[in-house]
């Protein structure tokens, strides 16, 4: 694969889409993508169009949706296009093993993807407070869904954290401005050698 793939992922309101904009002018261009996606599924999951569904069903249909972008994902890389991608595997597993509660569980949300996805060269976690990031939806005027909810989300907050750990996501404090956020990340990219594509 000749283009890079950097993932964002973060709790609600943590400043994702302004990063991925960022990080895309920085790299003079890359393309912008996000999950749930547009695809049948991601817009039901969206809509709420499956009603009140048990969380295992929830978290397959992530998966799912997430397979299929995955292939999307490739073509492009395969190109030499550089794919920014708001939300990836991180998510099913910090807000569905949310919803479930227990650590069987999460084993199982990372298993039950691990071939329908791919190791992304980077991925940064926007880390911060829930209480802070719900401020910042709120005052985007935008309705509480049933996901933005403080308790949810510091569980969420917990899991993406232990999930850094193990799968080597860069953790930066996004309760910084914007600019000194994604000025952090790209010191990170030099870092790594994820540099302009020529
Ligand atoms: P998103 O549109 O990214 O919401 P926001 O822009 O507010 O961050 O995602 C919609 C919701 O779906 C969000 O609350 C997180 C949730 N979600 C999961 O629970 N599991 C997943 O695998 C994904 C991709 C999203």
């Amino acid at each position: 694969m000749k283009g890079k793939f950097i993932v964002i992922e973060g709790i609600d309101g943590s400043g994702k889409t302004t990063l991925a904009r960022r990080i895309a002018e920085a790299v003079g261009g890359a393309e912008l993508t996000f999950e749930p996606t547009r695809g049948a599924i991601g817009q039901a999951l969206r809509s709420g169009a499956y009603g009140d569904i048990p969380p295992a069903a929830e978290a397959l249909l992530f998966a799912a949706d997430r397979a299929i972008h995955t292939e999307e994902i490739k073509k492009k890389l395969d190109s030499g296009v550089w794919v920014i991608c708001d939300r990836y595997l991180g998510s099913t597993v910090a807000y569905q093993s949310a919803s479930f509660g227990d650590a069987a569980d999460w084993d199982w949300l990372l298993s039950m993807q691990s071939k329908s996805v791919i190791t992304p060269d980077l991925t940064i976690l926007l880390d911060m407070d829930p209480e802070a990031s719900l401020g910042r939806v709120n005052s985007r005027g935008e309705e509480l869904s049933r996901f933005e909810k403080l308790d949810f989300l510091r569980k969420v907050r917990e899991a993406y954290l232990r999930l850094a750990d193990i799968l080597d996501y860069e953790v930066v404090d996004a309760s910084e401005p914007p600019d000194a956020v994604a000025e952090k990340v790209l010191k990170i990219m030099e870092g790594k050698g994820l540099h302009a594509p020529q």
